[in-house]
């Protein structure tokens, strides 16, 4: 298949264009902002089998370009990051619903299969059970507002227009290339170096682990066989407390529990997020990998590639983390 991936310089895009390349052969197209977050050593290794184009969702020509001779658009790109919505809102309007809008037209102007790569977060908190596609949409932060808005216009494009549109929501992801502002990579990092480990709160909200390339095959899987118009959870195999996802990455790291500090709880954060996958598993598709074993591959990836993440540490994320985490420490 000829795919535009929108996003795939970034985390999840990344581990997703290089499947799709291995093990599906597809022609892709990257169309990446660069963001912070975004980063072209992220396809180190497929680089010469992809093409990569430099621009941003919201601009249609840039858009226009990249999506050229394209069967279908998969969009990752978003500003996806919880705390930086908090304190900047904006940049999360612009990607996450007027971006997505761009994209919408181009597929609507060319007949395109359209998937939105969507959060379980849109869906906020649940105290017990776990979320279906019908359990009405409840976002607490901007960022999971601004992608349930998202979503919402991509159902609006399938109902008025006919546009086939497919829906892939995705529970909390880790393993390798995940920018390291976001738990997991945060905490591995921080743990090798010997730094505090910041834990929000109490540590015990619970997030439902889903493995990367679990989550790259289940978006190819609703890319190949989902029905138009619908939506598609994808959660992972386990949940897990904060708390305990850090002492497992002391154990993993061998650091000392002592480096743990508490810092104040983030505005609005949800406690429990959990989603149930029976649509998609009735599709043909199941998460392979558990959470201990993921986990401990993604320990093992970060401890053997400390030149993909030194110049991140030692760059412009050290003054967003030092503003961001000192400030929350002070609190
Ligand atoms: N990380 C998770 O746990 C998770 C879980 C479920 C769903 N998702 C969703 O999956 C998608 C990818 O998440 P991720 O964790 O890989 O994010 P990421 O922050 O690692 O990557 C985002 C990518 O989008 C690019 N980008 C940002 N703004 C852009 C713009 N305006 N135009 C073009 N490119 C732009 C960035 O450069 C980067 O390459 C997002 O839509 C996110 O909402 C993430």
């Amino acid at each position: 298949m000829r795919l535009l991936v929108c996003g795939g310089a970034g985390f999840i895009g990344s581990n997703f264009v290089r499947i799709r390349v291995r093990e599906f052969g597809d022609e892709v197209t990257v169309l990446d902002k660069l963001t912070y977050a975004g980063r072209r050593e992220n396809l180190h290794d497929v680089a010469g089998e992809i093409r990569f184009v430099a621009g941003a969702i919201e601009d249609p020509i840039a858009v226009a370009d990249a999506v050229t001779g394209c069967e279908a658009i998969v969009n990752f790109a978003a500003e996806t990051h919880v705390d930086r919505s908090i304190a900047g809102p904006e940049a999360f309007l612009i990607t996450n619903m007027q971006g997505t809008h761009v994209l919408l037209e181009a597929a609507r102007e060319r007949s395109l299969r359209y998937l939105q790569v969507s959060t379980d977060e849109v869906y906020g908190s649940i105290e017990e059970g776990s979320f279906t596609e019908t359990s009405p949409l409840a976002p607490s932060s901007p960022y999971s507002a601004t992608k349930t808005g998202a979503d919402l216009l991509v159902s609006s494009y399938f109902h008025t227009y006919g546009l086939e549109t497919v829906i892939c929501r995705g529970s909390n992801s880790y393993g390798p290339y995940q920018y390291p502002e976001k738990l997991i990579p945060l905490m591995i990092l921080n743990a090798f170096a010997g730094d505090r480990l910041p834990v929000y709160g109490d540590g015990r909200n619970v997030r439902n682990w889903l493995f990367v390339e679990d989550f790259g095959r289940g978006i190819g899987h609703v890319l190949a066989h989902g029905v138009p118009g619908e939506v598609y959870n994808c959660g992972g195999p386990d949940e897990c407390e904060n708390l305990t996802v850090v002492k497992r990455i002391l154990e993993l790291t061998g650091a000392l529990e002592s480096l743990i500090e508490y810092v104040t709880d983030r505005l609005g954060h949800d406690r429990r997020y959990s989603l149930s996958s029976q649509k998609l598993r009735a599709l043909g598709w199941e998460a392979q990998v558990r959470f201990e074993a993921g986990l401990e591959r993604t320990v093992n990836w970060y401890r053997d590639n400390e030149r993909w993440w030194q110049p991140i540490r030692s760059g412009a994320y050290r003054d967003y983390y030092e503003r961001h985490y000192s400030r929350a420490l002070k609190g």
